[in-house]
This record gives C-alpha cells, structure tokens and sequence, in this order.
C-alpha cells in the first residue's frame, strides 16, 4: 500500500467534505475499523524485524495527520451552522400577520338596508352633501317660517345663504323627481347635518337613508307593504311593525313607525321606556305640494317616502348605547363587526 498516495487521497477528500455526515463517513474510511489506517496496521506484523519500526512511524504519522485533518474540519463545520442562522431565515419562526381591514359598521348597515330595498326593485341615487335652501327645505313644502330652518338647526355656508349642509337625505327627492319621469323607485344613503351638541344619542353629522315610490295608483298600504318587508329583513321576521299619526310637511297623511321592542319583545323595558315599541323612521304618502313643485302631475300620480337614521338601526340592530362610538375610530369597537 502506497502511504504518498494516502496522503495525496486526503487532501482531495477533504476538500469534498461540507458537512458532519460526510467528515463521519471521511473518518470511517481512513480510521474506521475496516479503515485504510487499521489495513496499514494490519500489515505490520508480516513484516521484518528491520522494515517493521519505519513503516509503524509512517502509519503513525499518517494517523496524527488524519486526526489534525479531521479536528479543523470538525471545528470548521461547528461554527458554520452560526453562520447560517446569521444569513438565512427561520422557516419555524411565525410570520409577520397582515391586518386585514373591514367595513365600518355604519357602511355594513347601510350597505344591508340599501339591498334589501333593491331586492324590491329599488335603486339607489345619492346627491350632495353642500345643498340648496329650496330643496332642503322649499321644494320639500316646508315653510319660511319652519323653526327647522332656523340657523341652530340647520348649518348655513357663511358666504352663502342660499346654500347650506343638508338636515336631511329628504332633498334628494327634488332632485331626482326632477330629473326623472315616473314610475320612480329609490333609496338615498348618505350623510346629513345638524348643529346638536355631541352625546350619546346626538351627532353633529349622521347617515339617514331616505325612500320614495311613485306611480299610479301608489296607496298607504304599499308604504305598510314595502316597510313591513323592510323591518322583517333588518330585525328578524318576528317583528311586529305600528304607524302613529304624525306630521311631515313633505307627506300628507303622515307617520312615525314603530317595531316591537327587539329587547323586551314588546313587554316594555328600559330601552323601550315601558312602551315595549321602538320609533324607527317616518313616512307618508307624498304631499301633493311636493309634485307640483318638480312639475309631475299629482292628479295622475301618489308616491310614499320615507326616511331613517341609520345610526339608530345599528345601535338597535348591535345593542349600542352611544352613538360616538361609532366616530371615535377606535379598533376595540369597530373590529367587532
Ligand atoms: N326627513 C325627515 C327627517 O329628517 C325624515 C322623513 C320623514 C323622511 C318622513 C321622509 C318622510 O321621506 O316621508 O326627520
């Protein structure tokens, strides 16, 4: 066995070796029990007296050369994992979780009611927030002197005068009946204004969804009809449904509607004040007054309309008891929806 040609053998394998299994497999093939060192040594007692001393130190020297060999490369491979967790990732480690975001409560809710008038073959007009004196208020047939018209319940544009936030979706019903011929059948969302002082039942700014319907023909009982759809959808199909008489300048003859209290079922609780009926909108048939005023001819057509907050459907909807949660952006609130 040629030992000059071990050694050559050596450096080549060692370069080859990258990782602890392979060093184990270098080490078995050099020093194992069937390795080249124990083959070598096995030779030596065949030998004579006089070749036996010099060939025993150069198997000698082979094995200290392989274990230095071996012990770098130990030591090599034992930092490297180091190393490695330096530069690369940890497929173990949890990841970074995006936050996914999620409609606003109130956008659910009024997204929900606006789908389930267009199930009934409503559809859904918006108009702006900036309106004119005559269609919040003139061309809705409420008069000059009408306290709602008043500076402190209603936001004027101080350059302006004619123009002001709208109080309610209400003038979307000018716009659209003048821009279009019967039969008419649509939902206004949107925001409206009032100079209230802020708390747990009042907001500077709110949403309403306002409805109207017109055609021939169009009576009272269609409004009971299209609302008492309405009320089921939103609040469940148990839910009964009471029109009290009112008054509305724009509608004539006029209602408040009521559903059973969601709480106590209409026995009478604290949300309902004992009444066991909770005020969800107003409505009525449209006033002959209002169609003159956008030129349809109120002896051939009668519409309803109808208007809501839709801040009070969700806070009875989700059992809310103060309208600024809904305002104040805070995550532990809306994340709930
Ligand atoms: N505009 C009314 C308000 O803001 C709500 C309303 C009542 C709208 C009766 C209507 C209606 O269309 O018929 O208080």
């Amino acid at each position: 066995m040629d030992i000059e040609a071990i050694y050559l053998e050596i450096e080549a394998d060692i370069q080859n070796v990258n990782s602890r299994e392979a060093l184990e497999l270098f080490r078995l093939k050099y020093l194992g029990r069937k390795g080249a060192v124990a083959e070598l040594t096995s030779i030596i007692p065949t030998l004579s007296k006089e070749e036996r001393a010099a060939f025993g130190q150069k198997v000698n020297s082979l094995k200290n050369k392989l274990s230095e060999v071996v012990g770098e490369k130990e030591k090599l491979l034992n930092v490297q994992p180091e190393t490695k967790i330096k530069v690369s990732c940890d497929l173990g480690m949890p990841g970074i979780a995006q936050e996914l975001g999620q409609l606003h409560p109130l956008t659910q809710v009024l997204d929900e009611i606006c789908a389930i008038f267009n199930r009934m073959g409503f559809s859904v007009v918006e108009g702006p927030e900036i309106e004119t004196e005559y269609n919040n208020f003139t061309g809705l047939n409420i008069p000059l002197e009408h306290p709602s018209r008043e500076a402190f319940d209603t936001f004027y544009l101080k350059d302006y005068a004619k123009l002001l936030l709208r109080s309610h979706t209400s003038p979307v019903q000018v716009r659209a009946m003048k821009e279009r011929k019967p039969p008419l059948a649509i939902v206004v969302p949107g925001r409206v204004y009032r100079p209230d002082a802020v708390d747990a039942s009042h907001s500077f700014m709110f949403h309403q969804v306002e409805g109207f319907l017109v055609d021939e023909n169009i009576r009272f009982s269609d409004l009971k009809g299209v609302l008492g759809v309405f009320a089921k959808a939103v609040f469940g199909k148990d839910i009964k449904m009471r029109f009290r008489p009112h008054f509305f300048p724009f509608t004539e003859p006029s209602a408040e509607v009521d559903i059973s209290c969601i709480i106590c079922k209409g026995q009478g609780c604290s949300v309902c004040g004992k009444k066991g009926w909770l005020e969800i909108l107003g409505a009525g048939l449209i006033h002959p007054q209002v169609f003159k005023q956008v030129g349809i001819d109120p002896k051939k057509y009668t519409g309803f309309a109808f208007g809501m907050g839709v801040e009070r459907i969700a806070m009875l909807k989700y059992g809310i008891n103060d309208i600024r949660l809904f305002f104040e952006n805070d995550l532990r609130f809306l994340k709930q929806f």
